[in-house]
């Protein structure tokens, strides 16, 4: 194989944002190597890369981010010199059943992983370490006002006090052992291959089988939402050309109601299943609200786009028409995903290689 320029680690690549931003980095950067480790827990799934499994510059592992040897045995096999880090447990109703799990990968894997990438980026060599994390951190706006870099961090989740915990591991390893970092903090994401756990696949699937949409309180918590290439997009500015040690905000300028997104996905839809005008309203019902419920997030991203000149490419109309399109054309993924069927695909895939 030809030598390759970098040698990239990106973890969390078989869930929702990881692969969109595998295949950018794959499709763009055939002179990097791109090694996906994933621990394929419920949220990974393999068939998300189909479309580039076979490529040159790709790799897959198959390792849990806590399992130290491993990620020791991954960076040196590759000779990785970069970490992208997107393995997350990343689902705050979960994080409420079950805070320990997020303690685990989202803490002690981040841990884990700078702790191997500082024992092994001992050379002169470039390197960097970047890390992947959310505006929740920040906690809770009220009716003004959006996230800087330099607001407090005021998590509420246990999935946001574990994304809080693993960014201030990323800060304290640059400025206790001088490790290359840089982090970057996004509003919510929505597009292709997302979970259907998460607001909008498990809207766009329930009014798809007419089954009814929990809507948490009034829906009066505010989201600010992007379209995931866009962040992918952004993930690969700030890993070519942001200051290392820096914290960049990731948003779209996009703050929807959730009863207002609510009732678009329902219009989008039904138009596109060719179903009458309000035929589906019905299926909106108010559920008791999640404990903790954030009310509002909306990101300041005037860092990034003054610095680096990113802005998002796709209109939240334009992402949320593509969005529905796929979800409908794609019900072969959706009903494997939510049957647990894909796991049969990774036994055939990777098993006995
Ligand atoms: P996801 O749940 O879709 O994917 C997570 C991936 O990590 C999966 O492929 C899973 O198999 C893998 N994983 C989980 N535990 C692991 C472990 N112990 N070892 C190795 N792999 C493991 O998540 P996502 O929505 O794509 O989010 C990716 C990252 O982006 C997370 O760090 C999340 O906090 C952050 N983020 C997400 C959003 C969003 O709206 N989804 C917004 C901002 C930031
Ligand atoms: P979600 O997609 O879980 O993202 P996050 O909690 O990280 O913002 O939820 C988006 C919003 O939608 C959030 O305010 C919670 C709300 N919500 C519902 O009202 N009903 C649901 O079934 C889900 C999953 C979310």
């Amino acid at each position: 194989m030809q030598t390759m320029e970098r040698k990239i680690l990106i973890t969390g690549g078989a869930g929702f944002i990881g692969s969109h931003l595998v295949r950018l980095m794959v499709n763009r950067y055939p002179n990097y190597l791109i090694v996906n480790l994933d621990a394929l827990t419920y949220a990974g799934n393999p068939a998300n890369l189909r479309d580039i499994e076979e490529a040159a510059n790709y790799r897959f592992e198959r390792v849990d981010i806590c399992d130290v040897e491993a990620v020791r045995e991954v960076f040196e096999r590759h000779a990785i010199d970069s970490v992208i880090h997107l393995a997350a447990e990343s689902h705050v109703d979960r994080s409420i059943d079950d805070p320990f799990a997020f303690a685990r990968t989202n803490v002690l894997g981040t841990l884990t992983l700078l702790q191997v990438a500082k024992e092994r980026w001992t050379d002169d060599a470039q390197h960097l370490f970047y890390h992947v994390s959310t505006d929740e951190v920040y906690g809770s706006l009220g009716a003004e006002g959006a996230f800087t870099e330099s607001s407090r961090y005021e998590p509420h989740s246990p999935y946001s006090a574990s994304k809080a915990s693993s960014d201030h591991f990323v800060r304290a390893f640059h400025d206790t052992f001088g490790l290359p970092t840089v982090i970057s903090n996004c509003s919510n994401n929505y597009g292709p291959y997302q979970f259907p756990e998460k607001l909008i696949p498990l809207f766009i699937n329930n009014i798809r089988e007419r089954r009814a949409l929990p809507v948490y309180g009034r829906g009066e918590n505010v989201r600010d939402w992007l379209y995931v290439e866009d962040h992918a997009r952004a993930i690969d500015l700030i890993f070519h050309r942001g200051r290392v040690g820096e914290t960049y905000n990731i948003g779209g300028s996009n703050e929807w109601r959730n009863i207002d997104l609510v009732r678009l996905l329902v219009a989008t839809t039904d138009r596109l299943l060719g179903r009458a005008e309000g035929e589906d309203d019905n299926l909106i019902t108010f559920v008791r609200d999640r404990a903790g419920h954030d009310l509002r997030y909306a990101i300041d991203s005037t860092k990034l786009r003054e610095e680096l000149g990113w802005h998002p490419e796709v209109s939240f109309e334009e992402g949320i028409e593509r969005t529905v399109r796929w979800y409908l054309h794609n019900d072969e993924w959706l009903t494997a995903v939510t049957s647990g069927e894909y796991r049969n695909y990774y036994s055939r895939m990777y098993d006995g290689r």
